[in-house]
This record gives C-alpha cells, sequence and structure tokens, in this order.
C-alpha cells in the first residue's frame, strides 16, 4: 500500500507515513484510521442491509442508541472520534483559514466544533479574529484542552448547545465541516436557514466536506462517506456542490460558490 519502505531486509517509515502516521508527531492524521478499525469495519458488513432497508447499521442497529448519543456516553470513544476528526479535517482546515478573505470579517463561529481544529488553526493565521467552537457540552473539556494548548485560548472559546434546538450564535462568518452529511434534508436546510439567520448582511456560512461532484462521478470518496452516512445515520448522505448552492439560495443567500481544499475536501460558500 506504499506505506513502508524495505532495504536489506529492513522496513522503514516512508517520509509521508513518518510525518502523518506516526503517533507521536503533532502532524499525525491516523485518528480516522483507527475509528475504522474500530467502529466502522464491522458496521460496513451490514451494507448490503442498509442498501435494502435504509437503516443505520452501527450502534443503533437493532434499536440501539443513535450515533452521538451512542458516542458520547464512553468518554474513550468520544475522546478518539473528536481526534478522528482533527485527523481528518486538518488538511482542509488550514486551507480554509488561508484562502478565505479573512480581511473582511472579525469573527467567526464553527458550529459543529468537535476538538477545535479549524477553530485553531483560522485563529493562528489570523490574529485579527475571535471565534466561538460551538459543540454538544460533553466536547467542551476536550476543545478547550486542544485550544488551549495551541495558544489561541484568549481568541476562541466554547459554546455549549444543540444546533437542532437553539439559534446559532451570532458572527460575521458561520462555518460548517462534516456537519451536513449527517443530516437528512430537513434538518440540512433548517441549519443553513439557522446560518443565515446569525450572519449581518455580507456576512458568510462556509459549509465543507467531501462535496461531491455535480454529476456524481469522480469524487469516490465523498460517494464512500454518503454510504458511510447511510450506515452511521438516520436520514444523513453527502451531496453535490450544486445541492448545497440550491439550499443556500433557498435560504436567502444572494452570491454562492464552491472552492476546492484539498483532496477529497471543498467548501461551499454563501454570501448573504
Ligand atoms: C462529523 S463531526 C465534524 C467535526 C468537525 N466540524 C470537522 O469537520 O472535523 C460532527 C460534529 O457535530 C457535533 N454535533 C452533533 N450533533 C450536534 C448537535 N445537535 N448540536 C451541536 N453539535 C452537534 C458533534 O459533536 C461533532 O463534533
Amino acid at each position: 500500500m506504499g506505506f513502508l519502505l524495505r532495504a536489506g531486509g529492513e522496513y522503514s517509515n516512508t517520509p509521508a507515513t513518518n510525518t502523518f502516521l506516526d503517533k507521536n508527531k503533532p502532524s499525525y492524521i491516523g485518528g480516522m484510521l483507527e475509528m475504522a478499525n474500530h467502529r466502522l469495519y464491522g458496521f460496513w458488513n451490514h451494507l448490503t442491509e442498509a442498501l435494502r432497508t435504509g437503516l443505520p447499521q452501527n450502534e443503533a442497529r437493532g434499536g440501539g442508541v443513535a450515533s452521538f448519543e451512542a458516542l458520547y456516553s464512553d468518554p474513550a470513544r468520544l475522546k478518539s472520534f473528536l481526534a478522528a476528526m482533527t485527523g481528518v479535517s486538518h488538511g482542509a482546515n488550514m486551507a480554509i483559514a488561508s484562502k478565505f478573505p479573512w480581511d473582511r470579517y472579525r469573527t467567526f463561529a464553527d458550529v459543529g466544533a468537535a476538538q477545535g481544529d479549524l477553530a485553531v488553526q483560522i485563529a493562528l493565521a489570523n490574529p485579527h479574529l475571535s471565534g466561538i467552537g460551538f459543540d454538544l457540552a460533553e466536547v467542551g473539556p476536550i476543545f478547550e484542552e486542544y485550544v488551549e494548548k495551541n495558544g489561541v485560548a484568549d481568541r476562541v472559546r466554547f459554546a455549549a448547545g444543540s444546533f437542532l434546538e437553539r439559534p446559532l450564535s451570532h458572527a460575521d462568518v458561520i462555518l460548517m465541516g462534516h456537519i451536513l452529511h449527517d443530516w437528512g434534508l430537513a434538518e440540512k436546510r433548517m441549519l443553513i436557514r439557522k446560518a443565515y439567520e446569525a450572519v449581518p448582511e455580507g456576512g458568510a456560512l462556509i459549509v465543507y466536506e467531501a462535496i461531491i461532484d455535480n454529476d456524481r462521478s469522480k469524487n469516490a470518496f465523498g460517494l464512500m462517506m454518503s454510504l458511510n452516512m447511510l450506515i452511521e445515520t438516520a436520514a444523513g448522505f453527502d451531496y453535490t456542490g450544486a445541492d448545497c448552492q440550491g439550499w443556500m439560495k433557498e435560504a436567502g443567500f444572494r452570491e454562492t460558490r464552491v472552492e476546492h481544499l484539498v483532496g477529497p475536501d471543498s467548501m461551499v460558500i454563501g454570501i448573504r
């Protein structure tokens, strides 16, 4: 698989493996592989059943507890999930922190912030900005530890709550990374509408994940992720840039565009 070099009967890491898959380095991004190993691998045995029934095949299978509640009831599993999110998102987070025209804005709120890597990368690259990481209360201590460790605790704070139940915190820019794909169409539209209500005129919503190409033929990672959402959630699915732009327009955003970030990830930007 290209992860190791073999020379004279000895194995060693490639430069990429050394950077990204050594757990002792801050650049480690293997959390997602750990989660695939511990959780997802077994669930995918039931892909056929998921396709036939449309029902989730994770911890919720056969009437168990729904995805996030099951995850968050076990502190070790919670931490490993949040670290997995950082691994999956780190490259895109750095791209968003540098590519978006942040000089036009002063505040941001990352909705479903997990460990907080997006908020940290934006704050590190843009010293004039301050922001909020919004997520379920259980995530708070893990978020705060990460923000503190990265030296931006004076500009990035945590806000606890459920985005299904309350309005979003007001900010110039609202971000949602790997959030919309967890939910069905009605919740996707509701979250985009809440983001519209939370930003001022000229403010922005940035939605990012493995946005599928409009003819649904090239972004294999995005298409596989959509199957993973079938296995992991009650109604979630991944979607194309055009789908998301359409939902943004419906909510009232006057201008929308899709920009590639890194690998399979793109961001969809809506300007109010
Ligand atoms: C798939 S993770 C994405 C994390 C991060 N944005 C990223 O891209 O790496 C989804 C996040 O949404 C959060 N979340 C789930 N349901 C939520 C709710 N009802 N209100 C607020 N946050 C929620 C989870 O705790 C988790 O951190």
